[in-house]
């Protein structure tokens, strides 16, 4: 008998539940029409409405909870939004509002894949007509460094205060995340057929991120184990730039990239601008795993926050939600043959829409379920 997979949906706050719902609608049709074997359950926590009603983000056992499911699909975390609700920061306890670091510290989900493809038909921001070729995956840690919540405020509200953060990076931790954006990078060459990359001999690229100039002893940890790690892929060319001159060449030539690695902070920011080269936030997705262990479920999501400007009113694009749907089947398509076909639907479906212009939340969700109900 074949085993049922089993999806959990975590809405989240603000525009969250929005595009989940649209999620929701269309795993439901995928489901359907490709006699998936996966079962879907809606979680109405983690979620500042939960912690109104419950006084914490999520139950006690929330992630054992979630560690019986093969994959997750977040909508949002963050300010509940709208911004005019005069009830939204009528909560009390900092830590319990990140639950989202949590659930990736928790969950031990320490490599964070953000792919940047710009689609055509997508809003393009760059005037150059080579930033169509964008086609770029970052890898961003997820368990340490500038996020590991270490440090504190002295003499807080005084005007002798003095407050600390310290950055954690540990050799296991830089090696193992150093060593998956190689394996990405032949993965992807492989898929691209291996052929020669950026006119050079070589078939794949990893570009290490640091700022070791002014932060030397992370930046030569991550240094010194990249250059040790490329020895074992002579096919995948290397380079290496300080995170500032990587903000300017992701806008001046972006499509120089193909794998890009970097610390939890730095992979935050630049993930960002990744989004706006394909098409702006409503368009980029990503993927929380940790690629050694098959039992824990990668945690999928679109790389946008709550946007609590936009919330509650019809205005947030749907289709970053759905494009980490697609990852998220794509990432169980071993599982069984259905749900790779499933995904490979998903993504067509999406690029096909791009020539689309935004319109709506409800209006794209149901565009696209009419699509996908028509063949
Ligand atoms: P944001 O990503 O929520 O919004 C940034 C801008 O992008 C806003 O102008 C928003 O309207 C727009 N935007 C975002 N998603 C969109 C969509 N689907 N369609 C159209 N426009 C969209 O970032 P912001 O405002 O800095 O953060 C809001 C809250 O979200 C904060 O509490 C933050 O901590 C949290 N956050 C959560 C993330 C997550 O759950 N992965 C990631 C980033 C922020
Ligand atoms: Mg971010």
């Amino acid at each position: 008998m074949t085993e049922t997979l089993k999806i959990a949906l975590l809405p989240g706050d603000g525009i969250g539940p929005e595009v989940m719902t649209v999620a929701a609608e269309i795993l439901a049709e995928l489901v359907s029409r490709f006699q998936l074997p996966i079962e879907a359950t809606t979680f109405q926590w983690p979620s500042h409405e939960w912690h109104r009603q419950h006084g914490e983000m999520m139950p006690g056992d929330g992630v054992a909870q979630l560690r019986a499911f093969d994959a997750i699909l977040l909508g949002a975390l963050g300010d509940p939004g709208p911004i005019d609700d005069p009830q939204r920061y009528l909560l009390s306890d900092s830590v319990s509002l990140a639950p989202l670091l949590a659930l990736r510290k928790r969950l031990n989900l320490w490599a964070c894949e953000r792919p940047a493809r710009w689609l055509p038909g997508a809003p393009q921001y760059l005037a150059d007509e080579r930033a169509c070729n964008v086609d770029m995956l970052v890898i961003r840690e997820n368990s340490e460094g500038e996020y590991s919540n270490q440090g504190g405020r002295l003499r807080a509200g005084t005007p002798s205060e003095v407050a600390t953060q310290v950055e954690v990076f540990t050799a296991g931790a830089t090696e193992r995340l150093i060593r998956h954006a190689f394996e990405r990078a032949r993965q992807r060459a492989t898929l691209r057929g291996s052929t020669r990359l950026f006119g050079k001999e070589k078939t794949a690229q990893v570009c290490l991120i640091t700022k070791r100039n002014a932060q030397p002893f992370w930046g030569d940890l991550y240094t010194e184990t990249f250059v040790r790690i490329a020895e074992e892929y002579p096919d995948v060319d290397t380079h290496h730039e300080l995170v500032d001159a990587a903000c300017m060449k992701f806008v001046q030539c972006p499509w120089r990239f193909d794998v890009v690695v970097a610390s939890n902070l730095h992979g935050d920011i630049l993930t960002d601008l990744a989004a706006v080269l394909c098409g702006g936030p409503g368009l980029a997705p990503s993927a929380n795993l940790n690629p050694a262990d098959e039992r824990i479920p990668g945690l999928f999501e679109p790389v946008h926050g709550s946007a609590p400007d936009i919330a509650g009113r019809n205005m947030a694009d749907p289709r970053a939600t759905l494009m980490s749907l697609a990852m998220l089947l794509d990432h169980l398509a071993p599982k069984h043959p259905a749900i790779g076909n499933a995904a490979q639907h998903l993504h067509d479906l999406i690029a096909e829409d791009m020539k689309h212009a935004f319109s709506g939340t409800r209006e794209t969700g149901q565009r696209l379920s009419q699509r996908l109900a028509a063949g």
